[in-house]
């Protein structure tokens, strides 16, 4: 496995890998790396003869005063769990590396960005599309992986490769999530035993949702204030939002006929979790 921090080093090692004919897989991070991470390592190494990993933790998409000082770096366990699974290249490039002082390109995903997470993160999908924009034009890769946990994140970053004509397949892969529902996150480090039991109530509430429109709920207004209660009842939360959208488009819907999106964030504790499920109203049961 090689490391490498600089971009003309990556490019040189990737320039050679291209030479010999290698198709090359991509799987953009911030570090902390868990088991969800590697899911799409294994995934990208399946498909691919060459995998590289990126670790970043992008100033960008965080917020001022939001976690970017607290997100959790650990290089050594990051560079074990690569290792273990497989990788051929990581990146991990210094801050001054990615972004000059008089930058002022941006990249702008309209509309898809102005529901769920967007309104609740203002400028936070311009980051991502801005370092993965340039993580692409870095690694050139043929294929990358992300995963559905971050559905906006997701539907953004094929937009963006769609309408720029970047020559990338996009791969989604499955939330990976705790034996209890929870969607596995370095963020639920953040939490006390109590908060993360309580945490629960986030993938309940989902589940709810699905078993109340396979029975033929179709209210997304009705559906959201049932999934409140759940969360409600589990504890003192703080919902940034419930929404039910089209899973193409983010915009939310006003009656449940076709597949749906029910999407939610919400603050438990000093963290901010999200999570979603995709309902297919017509099938019976999952
Ligand atoms: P990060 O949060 O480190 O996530 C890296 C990748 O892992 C993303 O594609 C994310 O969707 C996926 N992932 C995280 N938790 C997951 C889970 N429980 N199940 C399935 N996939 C999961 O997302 C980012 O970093 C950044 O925004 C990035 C794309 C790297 C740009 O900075």
């Amino acid at each position: 496995m090689e490391v490498t921090r600089e971009i003309p080093s990556a490019r040189r090692v990737l320039a050679e890998t291209r030479r010999s004919g290698r198709r090359i897989a991509f799987v953009p991070t911030m570090g902390a790396l868990h088991v969800a991470h590697v899911s799409l390592m294994k995934a990208a190494k399946h498909a691919s003869g060459y995998l590289v990993v990126s670790i970043f933790v992008n100033p960008t998409q965080f917020a001022p005063g939001g976690d970017f000082e607290r997100y959790a770096r650990d290089e050594a366990g990051d560079l074990e769990i690569c290792q273990k699974a497989g990788v051929d290249l990581v990146f991990i490039p210094p801050p001054e590396a990615m972004y000059r002082p008089d930058a002022t390109t941006t990249v702008h995903v309209a509309r898809l960005t102005d529901t769920l997470c967007g309104p609740c993160r203002p400028g936070h999908f311009d980051g991502v599309t801005l370092v993965v924009a340039k993580l692409f034009n870095i690694v050139q890769p043929d294929v990358t992986y992300f995963g559905e946990k971050d559905f906006q994140q997701l539907a953004v970053i094929r937009r963006m490769v769609r309408d720029l004509d970047m020559p990338i397949e996009i791969v989604g892969c499955p939330t990976i999530r705790e034996p209890d529902g929870l969607a596995v996150s370095s963020r639920n480090a953040y939490l006390t035993d109590a908060q993360r039991r309580q945490a629960t109530s986030l993938y309940r509430s989902l589940c709810a949702a699905r078993t109340r429109i396979q029975a033929g709920a179709r209210n997304p207004v009705e559906l959201a204030a049932h999934m409140r209660r759940i969360i409600d009842e589990a504890g003192p939360a703080n919902v940034d939002y419930i929404s039910v959208v089209d899973p193409d488009s983010m915009q939310p819907v006003q009656r449940i006929d076709k597949p749906v999106l029910i999407a939610l964030a919400v603050h438990v504790g000093p963290a901010r979790l999200i999570d979603n499920l995709l309902v297919d109203p017509h099938r019976t049961a999952d």
